[in-house]
């Protein structure tokens, strides 16, 4: 859905210890992955635990314009009734994809191998957001997009007729664009490679191998070289998302901070493709007890008890960027907060988010009083210690939600309260934030305008 109708202002102030369960929802990975590879298998896939988060829903309404039958049963509960590998119908309209990069890149490759037509359009955040990095590889399976200048949406894409398998390294850590060729390649016949330099997150390879595809993955010197055969029939399954180690990342942040704070966040996904934020709080002293380690659909997950710590500025290891790529934001509030400077450098990738979060987040904690030095590629933020972050600004979020919520768990532990100009695209993943902090504790509220 492009748009997000009216802006919501939000404030937080300075909160008492945190305490309390926090149950946070669904992976949006993960749930992207589930509708649409329900959508490509014969018969029908149900998931449990899916985000209803717009991004998702979004997807959910893809998958329909493309003739699966998608059908939400209960909370969190849904089934898709697939129309199997290349059997997708042409959508009778634009496919908008809101707010979500992954939507649309994951949906543009797994329709990239059919001989249909579609138009993808998004809010004014996606229509910012490059798609030559998807568009270029599904040109080598024979696929023809037209957008606007520099790759950008509305975009029309022309599937292949004829689609040939391809070979391709992919040239930015990007899971999205790995998952696109992925999916592409499922209706390709003959052999799909894949390699890329630096892992990203493994759910399509791990979901893929689930609904039945046969898939290699080799390590060699080139880096991870992933080998679809294309052309499976995909088999419907039972799919039980695990909680989003990227939202977990609030609630945990926030505890860590304010002072007193005791809470458990149960069934976080610690895939070590996503866990790095969880390594890197650890090396700056956070008492995170990791309980309880188990397999749940398919992922590894631990119950997270988190108490508020003392905690120490680090180097953030280049190469973990990829397995924490959306948690750089709430972790350079955490850095705020920390004795010390934190580095984090190879985060150029933050630049293509929902926004600039390298440039939104400098600009915010500057205006909350924090010394932040950014290059292209590099954030280092100089910590304050506990207590000492002045806050008192209004921070703009450029419709991104993890924007949002970074600066709302700055305010809960800074001087004075923090408001940002608008809090609705958290929508987008993690529709229940403000329950969910009102539940632990924390003072977030909406404001007039
Ligand atoms: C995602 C991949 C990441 C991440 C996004 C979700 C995915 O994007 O930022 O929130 O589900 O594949 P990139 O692949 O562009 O890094």
């Amino acid at each position: 859905m492009s748009g997000h109708g009216e802006p919501i202002a939000m404030t937080a102030t300075r909160s008492g210890p945190l305490t309390g369960r926090a149950e946070v929802p669904g992976d949006k990975s993960i749930s992207h992955r589930a509708l649409i590879l329900g959508a490509l298998a014969v018969g029908e896939t149900k998931v449990t635990g899916l985000l209803e988060g717009q991004d998702v829903l979004d997807t959910a309404s893809a998958m329909r314009a493309f003739g699966a039958e998608v059908i939400q049963h209960g909370p969190g509960s849904w089934s898709v009734h697939g129309v199997g590998v290349g059997g997708f119908s042409e959508p009778a309209d634009v496919i908008d994809c809101g707010n979500s990069g992954t939507g649309v890149r994951l949906i543009m490759g797994c329709m990239a191998t059919s001989p249909i037509t579609a138009t993808f359009t998004g809010d004014a955040s996606l229509r910012k957001r490059p798609m030559g990095r998807v568009t270029d590889p599904l040109a080598l399976f024979g696929a023809r997009a037209w957008g606007r200048s520099g790759g950008r949406l509305p975009m029309t894409l022309v599937g292949a007729a004829d689609p040939v398998p391809v070979r391709y390294t992919v040239p930015v850590p990007s899971a999205q664009v790995k998952s696109a060729v992925l999916l592409a390649g499922l209706n390709a016949p003959g052999q799909t490679v894949v390699i890329e330099r630096e892992p990203t997150r493994d759910h399509s390879e791990r979901m893929l191998r689930g609904f039945g595809a046969e898939l290699a993955v080799e390590d060699g010197p080139e880096g991870r070289v992933i080998i679809l055969t294309g052309q499976p029939e995909l088999r419907p399954q039972t799919v039980a998302v695990p909680r989003d180690p990227s939202s977990a990342a609030f609630p945990v942040s926030a505890a860590l901070i304010v002072e007193g704070s005791d809470i458990l966040v149960p069934g976080v996904s610690q895939n070590p493709t996503r866990n790095g934020l969880y390594l890197t709080l650890v090396e700056m002293g956070a008492d995170i007890a990791f309980q309880n380690p188990r397999e749940e659909g398919g992922e590894p997950v631990a119950d997270l008890r988190v108490r508020a710590s003392s905690l120490k500025g680090i180097e953030v290891p280049e190469e973990r960027a990829a397995s924490m790529i959306d948690e750089y934001p709430v972790l350079s509030v955490v850095a705020a907060f920390a004795e010390g400077t934190t580095v984090m450098r190879g985060v150029r990738e933050l630049r293509v988010k929902e926004s600039d979060r390298i440039d939104a987040m400098a600009r915010g904690l500057e205006a909350c009083g924090v010394r932040v030095e950014e290059e292209e590629d590099v954030l280092i933020v100089h910590g304050m210690g506990p207590g000492g972050v002045p806050g008192g600004a209004t921070c703009r979020t450029h419709l991104d939600h993890r924007i949002a919520m970074s600066f709302l768990v700055l305010g809960l532990a800074s001087q004075r309260p923090v408001t940002v100009d608008d809090g609705s695209p958290i929508a987008t993943s993690f529709p229940v934030f403000e329950r969910l902090m009102a539940g632990l504790g924390a003072d977030i509220a909406r404001t007039a305008p």
